[in-house]
């Protein structure tokens, strides 16, 4: 008897095909991930012992509470897990798991692409050209903002904020860094180490976010830390809406204080604020950082590993603790 789980997020073909080789898998057709309901029902008629799933869902106490008796593990195919409930979990006994390391790459990659964007005006020159471009560009129109050599400051500075420092160095850029403790020499590789957000912000010509949504992050860029970067900053977040004060943005992008933003996450998800959509110095993606082919199925991967390491009884790769 194969174990039995329910995947309850849309994931790549490879990952459903081996979810459904190792395991009784109830799979759900789509169009979208579950909702809160369907994961319940599915949950329930299936007696789902591991449930797979992305951060469309809440696994928060109440999911938790309404859970059949025979679920063992909950695995989110993510690495950020402001979505799931742990000290709940585990006082239910569902061990809950994330899939760290998987997505850093490409995450990064991502990062720095809006980084470039941004500040080079890419979505701006494919719009002009799609409007079928037609009058010569002055060599003082429509410029942006150099990369290389210039000043980026990482917040948070995990595997993720460590891979876009490795791509800032291909550019001969200067990296700075704030998280809550300092990485040892050989992973700071030459980064400069701030104790204090407020006294890096000033030397950030280019500041990213990597840091997780937790409420000491919550808001951690307001009016008042926007308000030390040095004028015409570019500013990129890959991590999560909840880190910014989207009014201060908005504010911050029409007063010229930013120079620019690329933004792949929103406080209100998928309904972000469309605002942001009618600036032209707003590079905007749908929450898809770590999204290419490769990616999203070693981290569906990864989730099913965890998945079947908890229901063989070697317990979880990737446990999340509280
Ligand atoms: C993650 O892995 O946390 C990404 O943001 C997708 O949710």
């Amino acid at each position: 008897m194969k174990p039995r789980l329910v995947v309850a997020a849309l994931l790549p073909e490879a990952v459903v095909a081996r979810a459904r080789d190792e395991f009784d898998a109830l799979v759900h057709p789509g169009p979208a991930d579950m909702t809160r309901e369907e994961v319940l029902d599915a949950a329930h008629r299936h007696q789902a012992e591991g449930l797979l799933f992305v951060n469309t869902l809440r696994f928060d106490a109440d999911l938790v509470a309404r859970l059949p008796a025979s679920l063992r593990v909950g695995a989110t195919s993510s690495v950020g897990y402001d979505h799931v409930d742990v000290a709940a979990a585990a006082a239910r006994g569902i061990a809950v798991t994330n899939t760290p390391g998987v997505l850093s790459a490409c995450t990064a990659d991502f990062a720095f692409m809006l980084l470039l964007a941004a500040a080079r005006r890419a979505h701006e020159y494919d719009a002009l050209m799609r409007a079928g471009w037609r009058r010569r560009i002055g060599q003082g129109d429509l410029l942006g903002q150099r990369v290389n050599g210039e000043t980026l400051g990482i917040l948070g500075m995990g595997r993720i904020g460590q891979a876009m420092a490795r791509r800032a160095r291909g550019f001969d850029m200067r990296v700075l860094y704030h998280a809550r403790h300092r990485l040892p020499a050989d992973l700071e590789q030459g980064a400069t180490y701030f104790p204090d957000l407020r006294a890096m912000l000033p030397h950030c010509r280019f500041l990213s976010l990597h840091a997780p949504a937790t409420p000491a992050t919550e808001n951690i860029i307001n009016e008042t830390t926007l308000g030390l970067l040095p004028r015409g900053a570019v500013l990129v977040n890959v991590a999560r809406g909840a880190l910014v004060d989207e009014d201060a943005l908005f504010a911050a992008l029409t007063s010229g204080r930013l120079f620019a933003a690329g933004l792949d996450v929103f406080r209100c998800e998928p309904e972000f604020d469309l605002r942001f959509a009618s600036l032209p110095n707003v590079i905007l993606s749908p929450h898809i950082g770590s999204g290419s082919v490769e990616t999203r199925t070693a981290m569906g991967d990864r989730a099913l590993d965890n998945i079947a390491a908890v229901l063989a009884g070697r317990g979880p790769i990737d446990p999340l603790r509280s």
